[in-house]
């Protein structure tokens, strides 16, 4: 007996270096179209942007069967990779047996004409198999490998920080509760508060904002580390960069100060620009006609200039003399708005803008305060087009003045004792920052919405599928 043949993804089909006699391959019908003798049809099995084309002669025992085919059904087509005679591939299959799988009717909401972006978040199921989903997914993947690359090669190790976590590592209290306490029939104590002594983990719990102090304390025994992994925040956000649950990337090294986080962050940015320009070239083909038009121009400029750095004292200062009518007025003390963010970076710089040494007052507990006793060494990294790509800091590396930044932030710092034994012993100087990679995303792949970079986006109101 003939062993049976196995299946090519058409992205090895389509880059064959000789005629095939016999080749499998699988995958979902695009189009089809029919001419007198024969039937076209566009198959697509997401190894790759491009479709390849199979010719379906009428003598095949199946064909009334093939003509019924359209758009979304499933099929495995067995035949002969030959030289096309079409224009813009290079190879198409002659089809010997067509076996259909699944079927799909005119209710398929994929049909060939173009769909908003606002339609095809409603089939997120769905969206993978279009062209600029496929894409945007099969990116994401490479980036991730991008980012394990990029640390390993610099001798990071990764470290896998918990997704359920007992402290708010950014202070903003916009934690996911996780607790298997029964809402009907909670206990309270006698002071009226819920008992977490009951709960699961015999205290409160939540999902992870950042893993940022269990990475500092993986940094302070191996000097280089990294996290990337989902992150959670309940923020009511409802904007275009904001998602409930995001992928983040955090770095944290010893011995490093905060300079050295800023070179690091922008080596970081500009190598993962790189690598998606290197390895995804279709996929940015395609970003770069039907997305945004200026996505090279802005890219390329990005990855060939140094990125500017200014203190947040110098960028109020520049955004107050600039003469623009801002919707929130800035002044010393106050947070940079997403539009003071943007002026700064797309229109008064015009590239990437590193503002670093913000006031205490507006940044968490565990930043390092500079000698000015007024502000902490934080670092944002604002890009065009998005705003914060990259938030950072050196951290403080002396108990005392830990221990009074974490009163001053109302905390306890018996709460933290573990995270204040890392500064009791072997203390030193260290730095990390957390790049959200759906926002890098966004930026080098020019989609505006955070919702069409990520499979199945969770934001306030809405977590469907
Ligand atoms: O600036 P953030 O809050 O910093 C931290 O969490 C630090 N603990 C990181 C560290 O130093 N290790 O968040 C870092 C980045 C932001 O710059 C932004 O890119 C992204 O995470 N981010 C979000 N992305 C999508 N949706 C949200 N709701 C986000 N919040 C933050
Ligand atoms: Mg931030």
């Amino acid at each position: 007996m003939d062993k049976p043949l196995s299946p090519i993804p058409i992205k090895d089909a389509l880059q064959s270096a000789a005629l095939i006699d016999s080749v499998l391959v699988q995958g979902w019908v695009r189009t089809r179209r029919d001419s007198k003798d024969f039937s076209f049809i566009e198959l697509n099995d997401g190894s790759c942007l491009r479709n390849l084309q199979i010719i379906t002669k009428n003598s095949l025992p199946n064909y009334a069967a093939v003509q019924r085919l359209s758009t979304g059904a499933s099929i495995r087509a067995v035949g002969t990779l030959v030289t096309s005679q079409g224009k813009g591939q290079k190879w198409e299959l002659i089809a010997e047996q067509i076996e259909i799988m699944g079927a799909a009717d005119d209710s398929y909401p994929l049909q060939k004409k173009g769909h908003t972006p606002e339609f095809l978040r409603e089939i997120a199921h769905l969206r993978p198999r279009s062209n600029l989903f496929s894409s945007v997914f099969r990116v994401r993947s490479r980036l991730a490998f991008a980012v394990h690359q990029f640390f390993q090669e610099r001798g990071f190790v990764y470290v896998h920080t918990p997704i359920i976590t007992g402290s708010d590592c950014e202070g903003a209290g916009e934690l996911f509760r996780v607790t298997t306490l029964d809402a009907k029939k909670m206990q309270r104590r006698t002071d009226g508060e819920i008992d977490y002594a009951k709960d699961f983990f015999a205290r409160p719990t939540f999902l992870t904002v950042s893993g940022q102090l269990e990475a500092e304390a993986f940094a302070l025994a191996l000097s280089k580390v990294y996290t990337f992994g989902p992150t959670f925040r309940a923020e009511n956000s409802n904007t275009s960069r904001h998602a409930s649950e995001f992928w983040m990337i955090e770095p944290e090294m010893a011995f490093c100060d905060l300079s050295g986080n800023m070179d690091l962050a922008e080596e970081f940015v500009k190598y993962l620009i790189a690598d998606a320009r290197k390895h995804s070239p279709e996929e940015m083909e395609l970003f770069a006609r039907f997305v945004d038009r200026e996505l090279f121009a802005r890219l390329d400029f990005v990855v060939e200039r140094p990125f500017q750095r200014i203190t947040y004292g110098n960028a109020v200062d520049l955004l107050k003399k600039s003469g623009e009518k801002f919707e929130f007025a800035i002044d010393y003390g106050s947070n940079l708005q997403s539009e003071h963010e943007r002026w700064l970076t797309e229109k008064h710089f015009n590239c990437p803008v590193t503002v670093f040494n913000y006031p205490k007052e507006i940044k968490p507990f565990y930043m390092r305060l500079n000698d000015d006793g007024k502000t902490v060494t934080a670092m944002d990294l604002l890009v065009p087009g998005i705003g914060e790509i990259v938030g950072g800091s050196q951290r403080e590396e002396r108990l005392e003045v830990l221990e009074e930044n974490m009163r001053r932030h109302k905390m306890d710092p018996a709460d933290y004792k573990w995270y204040l034994d890392l500064r009791r012993y072997g203390t030193v100087p260290h730095s990390g920052f957390g790049l959200g990679f759906e926002r890098m995303l966004m930026f080098i792949t020019g989609v505006s919405n955070i919702r069409d970079v990520i499979p199945f986006a969770r934001t306030p109101g809405s977590a469907e599928f």
